[in-house]
């Protein structure tokens, strides 16, 4: 099989309504989609990820109506978050009804739930009377795809569909929250900032997990990983010590002595937004076999920078 790109809604729905899967752009990542509440493809989902079922998906909806469908309660910090962010970067971990499949949450007792924000498929979404399940389009474990080419180059042979909606605008996945007890929970750092989330609902609680616990779901140590070794530090310092390695370098904004096609500079402005947008074309761009190592730096530790880092330091486990 080898997957037709396209901007063909129409396309897609037919697929999708066989029980089947296609990639669907969001303005995280691109994701690959199939009927949330259908098992048969639930499963082709994790089959053609080759992800361990222990890992949950995320259900995507085209508004707040269609996330109450699926859950028993909506809490009130809840709410006025996805009325703020969706559509946008921000899941919301809530209580889900039976009618919700116990596959798609591999059995937990909430299911993750966001309101894309990408024109074709939120028009695809409001198109189907179902939600759909997506996890990031890359095989387990690798860095998630950002155009549709990368979802081609590595899953082009399994699937028979690829919604082309360009580049992705974040180029970071979804914040994921979830609440308890009065208490809001960020369970992985990403789109939306936590600066952002408390001028909205104040004090949230971070819970980035790194364990390699299964039983930690979205919270796998290593993760998002470019396949080569990543030398999180210094860059002049690690340069300094492989002088005579072909290695590659990721940079916040600064010039680095190596050959240009071993150089991405995320951004030359020093934009958090601009920089995160260019971080997984990095990592994918310098996976090749010429490059013995990855050498990238730290971000500050604020707004985007920190899901930056969180991402960089997943990648160099
Ligand atoms: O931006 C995104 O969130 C992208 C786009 C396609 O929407 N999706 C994405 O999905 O990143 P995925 O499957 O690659 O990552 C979702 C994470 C997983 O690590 C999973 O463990 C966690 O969310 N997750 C999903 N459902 C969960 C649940 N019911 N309880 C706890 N964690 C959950
Ligand atoms: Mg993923």
């Amino acid at each position: 099989m080898t997957a037709k790109l396209g901007q063909n809604i129409a396309d897609a729905k037919q697929i999708l309504i066989a029980e089947d899967v296609v990639a669907i752009p969001t303005e995280t990542v691109y994701g690959l989609a199939g009927n949330a509440l259908s098992l048969k493809a639930i499963a082709r989902i994790y089959e053609v990820k080759d992800r361990p079922k222990f890992d949950p998906l995320i259900a995507h909806v085209p508004d707040i109506h269609a996330a109450e469908k699926l859950v028993t309660s909506f809490p009130k910090a809840a709410k006025i978050l996805a009325e703020k962010f969706w559509p946008g970067p921000l899941t919301l971990l809530l209580e889900k009804k039976d009618t919700v499949p116990d596959l798609l949450t591999s059995g937990q007792p909430r299911v993750a739930i966001r309101v894309p924000n990408h024109p074709l498929s939120l028009q695809l979404l409001q198109e189907l009377s179902f939600p759909l399940a997506a996890p990031s389009a890359n095989p387990f474990g690798y860095v998630s795809p950002t155009t549709a080419l990368h979802v081609a180059d590595q899953l082009g042979h399994k699937i028979s569909y690829i919604l082309d909606g360009g580049k992705c605008e974040v180029g970071l996945e979804s914040t994921i929250v979830g609440f308890h007890n009065q208490k809001i929970t960020v369970y992985r750092l990403g789109g939306i900032s936590i600066e952002d989330l408390e001028k909205t609902v104040g004090k949230v609680e971070v819970q980035v997990n790194t364990s390699s616990d299964p039983a930690a779901p979205g919270m796998l140590k290593s993760h998002y990983s470019p396949g080569k070794k990543l030398i999180l530090g210094d860059i002049s310092e690690n340069l300094h010590t492989r002088k005579r390695q072909n290695v590659g370098v990721i940079s916040f904004s600064e010039e680095f002595d190596v050959p240009k096609e071993n150089l991405f500079i995320l951004s030359k402005n020093s934009d958090f937004k601009e920089a995160a947008q260019n971080l997984f074309v990095a990592l994918r761009s310098l996976d090749r076999p010429d490059i013995s190592e990855i050498l990238a730096e730290h971000f500050p530790e604020n707004g985007l920078g920190r899901a930056i880092n969180d991402r960089l330091r997943r990648a160099s486990v």
